[in-house]
């Protein structure tokens, strides 16, 4: 019996993956902040009405007028810079990404993913058909295997609403030249109706202990892998997530 080395590891990246996820919370509170640049534009706007009145007289006041579009430009272009900045620290160091194959990354996170499985006595299967001949991903590993978590989570929580059986989550992998993408899917009872548009949202959650920032932390990473993520609600039950990253030449 060898099994502490490999509780150890899955120990690791349960760490790694928790500071994955609490990078991914700031960078989506930062970029709340960004939307949030109400500063400049504030003022923008006192200007632009500042400017009307002086323009909206039978004396137009040119010069004063000139100036105030002066300090508009100016407070708009100071916005830009800030929305850049804040953008450039979360962005992803291209060195930080390596080529590898989806198969293998399902791989090293499959203890941790086991984890997840045992804690609701239920059952994950993997099925990675043709993935292993399938091309490689330029990609942020560790961001990448976050989203993976993140979703087999959901789908285990939502598995395990219904007590009628055994939870049951299945992680798919297909793909071709150009795209490779995974799916997780679950035996649940799905997505309501009413929320389908909120699930990605930073601080949804339907849960009494839950953060809301699975999803929106997942999007963020595909979306910075120029990837696309989503759902659908599957006839035959339960629902299927779902990412798309694009190969991209090595
Ligand atoms: N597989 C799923 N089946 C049904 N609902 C889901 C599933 N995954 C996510 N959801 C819904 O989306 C919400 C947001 O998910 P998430 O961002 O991971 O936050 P959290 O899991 O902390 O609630 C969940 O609270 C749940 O209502
Ligand atoms: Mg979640």
């Amino acid at each position: 019996m060898d099994n502490k080395p490999a509780w150890t590891e899955s120990g690791a990246i349960l760490n790694q993956l928790m500071e994955i996820a609490r990078i991914s919370a700031l960078a989506e509170m930062a970029s709340g902040i960004a939307h949030e640049l109400n500063q400049p534009l504030g003022a923008i706007a006192t200007f632009a009405q500042a400017g009307e009145r002086m323009l909206n007289r039978p004396d137009p006041l040119l010069g004063q007028a000139l100036d105030v579009f002066r300090h508009i430009n100016h407070e708009a272009l100071g916005a830009g810079d800030g929305i850049r900045r804040i953008r450039r620290i979360f962005e992803h160091e291209r060195a930080a990404h390596e080529v590898c194959r989806m198969a293998d990354l399902v791989g090293e996170l499959r203890p941790v993913l086991d984890m997840l499985a045992t804690r609701v006595n239920g059952r994950l299967q993997v099925e990675i058909g043709t993935a292993p001949e399938l091309p490689g991903l330029r990609l942020d590993r560790l961001k990448i295997q976050h989203v993976l978590f993140a979703l087999v989570q959901n789908a285990f929580d939502a598995a395990s609403v219904r007590a009628d059986q055994v939870p049951e989550v299945r992680i798919e992998i297909s793909g071709d030249r150009y795209a490779i993408e995974t799916s997780v899917i679950d035996s649940g009872e799905g997505v309501p109706a009413e929320i389908q548009g909120q699930l990605f949202r930073p601080f949804f959650t339907t849960k009494l202990r839950g953060t809301g920032l699975g999803l929106a932390s997942s999007r963020a990473i595909i979306e910075a892998h120029e990837g696309t993520i989503g759902f659908e609600v599957r006839k035959q039950g339960g629902s299927r997530f779902w990412f798309r990253l694009p190969v991209t030449a090595a």
